[in-house]
């Protein structure tokens, strides 16, 4: 089962490909999310990050492209932005190079990699990036971490400019067939202790805010037993959720103001009815009430203070998710064994959300469902360093510390478009209160 990393790579890069095939020829330039670069950027930043890393980095290689190399460094706005993006980046340009020069420079890069795997090992003993595949990973792990921000920006781009691609699944496996459990349950989860974080030895590749290891004492709550649904959140919007000032927080309150938001950012109005923008096709929301919303922090904390409830913390989240009642911890909800295919919708295997509770194999010890796959999972923990973190472990600085600002959030699990080699209990994603386009569900807890 192990791969080479040349296994890895032609596996990551395979996908990827897939990913820019669904885009129309003219749509390169297209950018959906006004915030993040156009799709083109994108294309040239998955390589240009890889030969700043592994070729220019671990190995000293000179340049065959300094240009292309420092345009395509880096994403833009560091303000509103997913973790795969630093502060420092270069200026925006007025006009993108040809996209055909931009795959060429990407294949280039590609060849120079799988050229490069026996120089790297052998720079192990002098290079922490170059033992055990590390920098590799990191590549890898940062191409996988884009795929899902490609999947959110094509989501928001129009219809006339994706193209359903023929081998994606017409409609979601096993979206009627599995037993869902859609359910208004909650379940107590006992006070203990939960191990956040993850030692420098046991991982052979960790982002820099995973490490290091601290166990928190977690008091008892109650969680809802399934995420909330599009169907439980449409009870909030009718009730005038939206528009119930003492609902929100005072900053959240003024963005959903400014962004005259009256439901979530997939849904859509159509003919007096309302809509579920899939990645592909809109389809009456009447028909994916059992999926679990996708909202911002913003609107899940409003929804939760609707019901009395409150959002989780990152470790209240882990004491769920990984705690059991001897007080050992797991490696995953369901156990030790690897992510697969009955555990969770994630890995790219619906390429859609799919009904709550639908998954009842890789429920935690305490019966509550889906906390890894179908969708991020908000937490009311801001993003902030382990005792122990350390920026260089990277090899560089600043992957994640200039987000450490108390303005993004954790979430925890992982999507439909997450890949199962990030599935570990040590990743965490992070975001803006305000970022309503991730893939990201909630669901609510209280102190009993
Ligand atoms: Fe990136």
């Amino acid at each position: 089962m192990a791969e080479t990393v040349s296994e890895r790579l032609a596996a990551v890069w395979a996908r990827t490909d897939r990913i820019f095939e669904m885009l129309v020829p003219g749509a390169f330039l297209a950018r959906p999310i006004a915030l993040r670069h156009p799709f083109i950027f994108y294309v040239g930043h998955l390589p240009a990050f890889a030969w700043n890393h592994i070729c220019a980095g671990v190995l000293g290689r000179p340049s065959f492209n300094a240009g292309f190399d420092e345009l395509f460094s880096r994403g833009i706005d560091p303000d509103v932005d997913d973790p795969t993006h630093c502060h420092a980046h270069p200026e925006v340009p007025e006009s993108w190079p040809p996209l055909n020069e931009v795959l060429a420079y990407r294949d280039r890069v590609r060849a120079t990699m799988l050229d490069s795997v026996d120089a790297v090992s052998e720079r192990a003993p002098t290079h922490l990036m170059a033992r055990e595949e590390r920098v590799f990973s990191m590549v890898i792990e940062h191409e996988l971490m884009h795929q899902e921000t490609l999947l959110y920006m094509l989501q928001e781009l129009s219809y006339d400019q994706k193209i359903r691609p023929a081998w994606l699944p017409r409609d979601v496996p096993g979206r009627e067939r599995l037993p869902a459990t859609v359910s208004a349950a909650t379940v107590i989860v006992p006070a203990g202790v939960a191990t956040l974080g993850v030692a420098s030895d046991d991982l052979a590749f960790g982002w820099d805010n995973e490490f290091q290891t601290s166990r928190v004492l977690v008091p008892a709550f109650r969680m809802d037993e399934t995420p909330v649904t599009n169907g439980q959140f449409l009870g909030f919007v009718e009730d005038g959720g939206y528009g119930r000032r003492e609902l929100w927080n005072d900053d959240d309150w003024e963005w959903s103001r400014a962004e005259k938001l009256t439901s979530p950012t997939v849904w859509a109005n159509g003919k007096g009815r309302r809509l579920y923008r899939g990645l592909f096709e809109l389809l009456p929301l009447e028909r994916v009430m059992d999926w679990p919303v996708y909202v911002s922090l913003a609107e899940a904390r409003a929804y939760a203070r609707w019901r009395g409830l409150r959002l989780p913390t990152e470790p209240e989240f882990h004491r769920a998710a990984f705690g059991d009642p001897t007080g050992a911890e797991r490696a995953f909800p369901w156990g030790v064994t690897a992510p697969g295919e009955r555990h969770g919708n994630f890995d790219f295997r619906c390429w859609s959300p799919v009904p709550v509770g639908a998954y009842p194999e890789g429920a935690s010890a305490w019966g509550i469902y889906d906390l890894v796959g179908n969708g991020w999972e908000w937490t009311e923990t801001a993003f902030a360093a382990f005792p122990g973190f350390e920026a260089w472990i990277l090899g560089y600085e600043g992957y994640s510390a200039d987000f450490f600002d108390g303005k993004h959030f954790v979430l925890k699990g992982a999507s439909w478009a997450t890949a199962a080699g990030l599935v570990r209990r040590s990743f965490r994603n992070w975001f803006q209160a305000h970022y309503p386009y991730v893939f990201a569900k909630f669901r609510c807890v209280v102190s009993p």
